[in-house]
């Protein structure tokens, strides 16, 4: 069945200022592994997530859960969950050369920042959907999630929230937490907040559009 709708509208001028100033806003993000500790209201969180979740994804499977976690106690627990994780990274099993690469961020295993988040966004997704009782493949389904992640991340930047893309390895433990089942798999933690009014961040520069962008005839 289809359906009539809308379509973007499209104009030239306006179209231009708009693609540029959210071009200027979206180049302003950083990850931030910094935060004040003050809390954002839900609903910010939860229309970012609906944005994510309006993301393109293959067959429209959606295979993306965000399981949202707001409590000092859930917090300190995935913290702890992490930390424990990163001890073995960084200092009882380091694979040397990537620690070594990571020596201009500035990370290490201490994640206090995830107690002075205000919301932390565990995301996993699905390969295949085992909800009903027909099991249901899904198609691109970290494509698609990271589409969505992609779209969290900059929909929170542009409401003015700071975030931090984070991947600790092992994942894998939190499933338990948000009592999901091992179809689950973990995408990744965006970890989002209020960065203090002076952030220092990782000097860094971003490949021009020259060298990221070709055109083809
Ligand atoms: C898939 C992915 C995984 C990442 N994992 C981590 C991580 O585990 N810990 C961390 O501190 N930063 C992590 N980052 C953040 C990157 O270090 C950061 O995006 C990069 O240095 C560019 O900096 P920017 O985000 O400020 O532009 C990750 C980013 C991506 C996209």
């Amino acid at each position: 069945m289809l359906e009539n709708i809308a379509r973007p509208q499209f104009n030239e001028n306006l179209s231009h200022d708009i693609s540029q100033a959210l071009m200027e806003i979206a180049k302003k993000r950083r990850s931030t592994r910094n935060f004040t500790g003050e809390l954002i209201p839900d609903n910010i969180i939860q229309n970012s997530i609906e944005i994510a979740g309006s993301a393109p994804s293959g067959a429209n499977r959606q295979p993306w859960l965000f399981n949202v976690t707001k409590s000092t106690k859930g917090k300190q627990i995935i913290k702890e969950i992490c930390e424990m994780e990163e001890r073995d990274f960084y200092i009882h099993k380091p694979n040397k050369k990537w620690v070594e690469d990571l020596r201009p961020f500035h990370t290490n295993e201490d994640k206090s920042f995830l107690l002075d988040s205000s919301h932390i966004i565990s995301i996993f997704y699905q390969n295949i959907n085992r909800d009903n009782l027909e099991a249901q493949k899904n198609y691109y389904a970290k494509e698609s999630t990271g589409i969505a992640c992609g779209m969290l991340i900059n929909n929170l930047h542009l409401s003015g929230v700071s975030t931090l893309t984070y991947t600790p390895k092992r994942m894998q433990s939190m499933r338990k937490l948000f009592g999901l089942d091992n179809s689950w798999l973990p995408f990744m933690l965006v970890i989002a907040g209020i960065a203090p009014k002076s952030l220092e961040v990782p000097q860094m520069t971003k490949k021009s559009i020259d060298e990221i962008c070709r055109f083809w005839q």
